[in-house]
């Protein structure tokens, strides 16, 4: 007979914190966010932390690399999509770990043979005013000149005048040579009075820009996350079948960690894919793994090896996982399940294996809770695409901008990958994601701002300065259905918010 648990599963929603004695030790100025991203031993510092407990999703419509790099800027870590060609996803890496903090790769570039109107196409998709022309319209291509919208006139130019006739050209430009670095850049941008500054190496190429505002940006990071050599730290998703060929190019480009990208992770092709890493890499190279909803499958990857272990099943935005197959379970009641038997785990090992809650998270308050629960960490799909940042189109629907979001078991992305139970049919037989609009919420910066000063505060109310301690600390109470609806404003109108 099947196994029945007695327990209902539940979601973050259904979860409150109870305060407990706020001291002068944590006030939300002494909070840290810091938190550990791979196994280590219990006591011991970890190799790599996330300066902020951030990471973003695996997916075609979440992570490119200017989330990449503007996560990183803000402490946590994106892991760049594998449902592309090994090519294209290396790429990703190496330009996100190519922009140092501050020397922007540009995205949006034009040819000399283009016309005002592409000028004009870019400006209203990306805001930039500030496009490089070169010979083949490539971020690196041969540098040719500049277009700001001080170079044309919309009230005069017509709008198939080419780019090079309007083109400030590249004699007439301040550039610099790659090697300098960020502040001296800087010092150029002000002693010529410029906006920005080209960097073309010996050979004529573009190869990255530097912005007045940029620099005064990166001055404002300092929860930027670094490696050794201070390049940005990216991640990269990986899969269960073509991992020798996609591993070594990921790592070959730079990626920090890579992520097994999985609707269900409880299987023999993790584990063999993490022995494989292990044992070609000999430890240096850090796999997570997942997803996992229970304690069963969390001890069978952390005894496989997996640097962290993430935690979902069927409660992403976009996801239809449940209704499709009937499998997953309440994220709340996963993570505190997982949650326990990693606390087991390093008491009966030593080694303690930061886990992520991945999927589900609405509200910058479930970010809280999933912390309370144990996470050490949350990966976000929805949350992130609503930015800026994210590589999809922004949409105007009657009046209100919205973003593209789609998930990976979606017709339009068709990551099978990330579906495969290992039959020998490489495709897509149904699918488990829709592919939707969100509301457009600005850049990633000002929104992860506000979510961390809500965090910050809620661990202050919990006497908490870290995360480690407030999984110590964190006193947790199941909510009744009418308890939610007296949490919410309740029996007036209101008139704002
Ligand atoms: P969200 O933050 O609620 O939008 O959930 C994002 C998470 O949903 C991702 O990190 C994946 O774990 C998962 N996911 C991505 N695409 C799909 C899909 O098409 N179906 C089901 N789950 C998905």
């Amino acid at each position: 007979m099947a196994t029945f648990l007695t327990e209902e599963s539940r979601t973050f929603n259904e979860y409150l914190l109870i305060p407990r004695l706020t001291t002068r030790e944590c006030t939300p100025d002494k909070i840290s966010l810091k938190t550990p991203l791979v196994r280590h031993k219990v006591g011991e510092e970890a190799d790599i932390y996330l300066n902020t407990p951030f990471m973003s999703a695996c997916m075609q419509s979440v992570s490119g690399e200017e989330m990449g790099v503007a996560l990183a800027r803000e402490g946590g870590i994106a892991i760049i999509y594998m449902s592309q060609s090994i090519e294209d996803q290396a790429r990703m890496v190496r330009n996100v770990k190519e922009t140092k903090s501050g020397f922007v790769t540009s995205k949006w570039n034009l040819k000399p043979g283009d016309t005002l109107a592409d000028i004009l196409r870019i400006k209203e998709e990306t805001d930039h005013s500030t496009i490089p022309v070169t010979e083949d319209g490539s971020p690196k291509g041969k540098f040719l000149g500049i277009i700001t919208s001080k170079d044309y006139r919309l009230s005069r130019d017509s709008l198939d005048k080419k780019v090079e006739d309007i083109m400030t050209p590249a004699e007439k430009i301040v550039s610099a040579k790659p090697g300098l670095t960020i502040s001296e850049a800087n010092d150029i941008i002000w002693e010529h009075k410029i906006n920005c500054l080209p960097i073309i190496d010996e050979n004529g190429n573009l190869n990255s820009l530097v912005f007045r505002k940029d620099y005064e940006q990166h001055k404002e990071n300092p929860l930027s996350l670094l490696d050794e050599e201070k390049r940005y730290r990216v991640g990269a998703g990986v899969n269960t079948r073509d991992y020798e060929q996609r591993i070594p190019a990921l790592v070959e480009a730079g990626a920090d960690v890579l992520c097994l990208d999985s609707s269900d992770g409880y299987s023999i092709w993790q584990k063999e894919v993490i022995e494989w890493v292990h044992s070609k890499y000999d430890g240096k190279v850090k796999i997570g793994a997942g997803n996992v909803v229970s304690k069963e499958a969390f001890d069978y990857l952390a005894d496989a090896g997996a640097d962290f272990i993430k935690i979902g099943i069927g409660g992403g935005s976009i996801c239809i996982t449940r209704e499709t197959k009937g499998i997953g379970r309440g994220q709340a009641t996963a993570c505190i399940e997982v949650a326990k038997a990693r606390d087991e785990y390093a008491k009966k090992t030593g080694i303690y294996i930061p886990i992520c809650s991945d999927g589900g998270i609405v509200h910058d308050h479930h970010i809280t809770l999933a912390l309370a629960m144990g996470c050490d960490f949350v990966m976000m799909g929805r949350y992130f695409a609503r930015f800026d940042e994210s590589p999809t189109q922004k949409v105007k629907i009657n009046n209100e901008f919205f973003k593209e979001y789609w998930g990976e078991g979606s017709k339009r992305a068709r990551s099978w990958q990330r579906y495969d139970l290992g039959s020998k049919n490489e495709k897509m037989s149904f699918v488990e994601g829709v592919d939707s609009y969100i509301p457009y919420a600005g850049s990633l910066k000002d929104n992860l701002g506000v979510a961390i000063k809500k965090i910050k505060s809620t661990m202050s109310n919990c006497g908490s300065a870290s995360i480690e301690e407030f999984h110590e600390k964190a006193i947790l109470t199941p909510v009744s259905n009418l308890s939610i609806q007296e949490g919410a404003a309740h029996d007036l109108t209101v008139r704002d918010v």
